[in-house]
């Protein structure tokens, strides 16, 4: 049995978490740039923790600038074992109101400006990205948000734009009409693929603070509104992280998905190959 650390990377209104024992912001290096911001470690009910905000404390990097792959390399090499995203989203359905949470199992990828890959100039790897997220890390997601009183739904769809600026009304539509998205964020790619290509356990709670456009009662994305959601939903955020090492434990068995191998199933390629 390995020892987890569980990384948590905080979006939009989650710049730290609660309750944590020996806490310490660890500045940590990486040859991928340098991460969003110092890194938060502590232990809470006898686990290992590192927290990081993903737009850094202060809100300064924009969807496009968050530095993915240092973040994800900086959460690896302190001993990162299973990361969790926690961000804010739109929703295309009704039932997925704000407030609520959503346990993320499929994504769409539309983001264009971004570096998505460890792998590149030399050596060429291509893991599997069918299932992103780790069904195990995602069922203990699921259960804290309903311990903690969180409306939340497990499963769902997210539509990774680019941004900065929100959904037009006929993209909005497409997405959900002809696409089947649940909602829509800017953040969780390439977090996503990063992870996997890290061999990291990976889970996505997007906590959604408003209709997106298509609403024909909600008109189109209110950002007062959003933030008045978004701070809600923070305190839920942080009360669920509290309660996920108590699911998780201080121990963990090799990923039952394979997420932690996902390596090992990759088509590689290597100049002396
Ligand atoms: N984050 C929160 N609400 C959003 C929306 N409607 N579109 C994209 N990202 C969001």
């Amino acid at each position: 049995m390995a020892k987890t650390i569980i990384g948590i990377i905080g979006g939009s209104g989650i710049y730290d978490i609660d309750g944590l024992k020996d806490a310490e912001w660890q500045a940590v290096e990486s040859p991928w740039g340098t991460p969003s911001d110092e890194i938060l470690t502590g232990s809470l009910d006898g686990v290992e923790m590192a927290f990081l905000p993903r737009h850094g404390r202060g809100h300064v990097h924009s969807p496009t600038t968050v530095p993915y792959r240092a973040n994800i390399d900086a959460l690896k090499r302190i001993g990162v074992t299973d990361v969790i995203s926690v961000s804010a989203c739109g929703s295309f359905r009704e039932e997925m109101a704000p407030g609520d949470f959503v346990v993320i199992d499929q994504f769409i990828d539309r983001t264009f400006g971004r570096e998505k890959s460890f792998f590149g100039t030399g050596f060429v790897a291509h893991v599997s990205v069918a299932h992103p997220t780790c069904p195990r890390l995602s069922d203990a997601c699921e259960t804290a948000a309903k311990d903690a009183g969180i409306n939340v739904h497990r499963g769902g769809t997210y539509l990774a734009m680019e941004g900065p600026q929100f959904s037009t009304l006929a993209e909005s539509k497409v997405y959900r009409e002809s696409w089947g998205c649940d909602v829509i964020g800017m953040t969780n790619m390439p977090e996503a693929k990063l992870a996997r290509e890290a061999e990291l356990c990976y889970a996505s709670v997007a906590m959604v603070t408003d209709y997106d456009s298509w609403h024909p009662d909600h008109g189109e994305v209110d950002v007062s509104e959003i933030i008045k959601t978004l701070m809600g939903n923070a305190d839920k955020g942080r009360e669920m992280v509290r309660r996920l090492p108590a699911l998780l434990g201080a121990q963990r068995p090799p990923c039952p998905h394979g997420c932690d191998r996902a390596l090992e199933y990759a088509i590689l390629t290597h100049p002396d190959a």
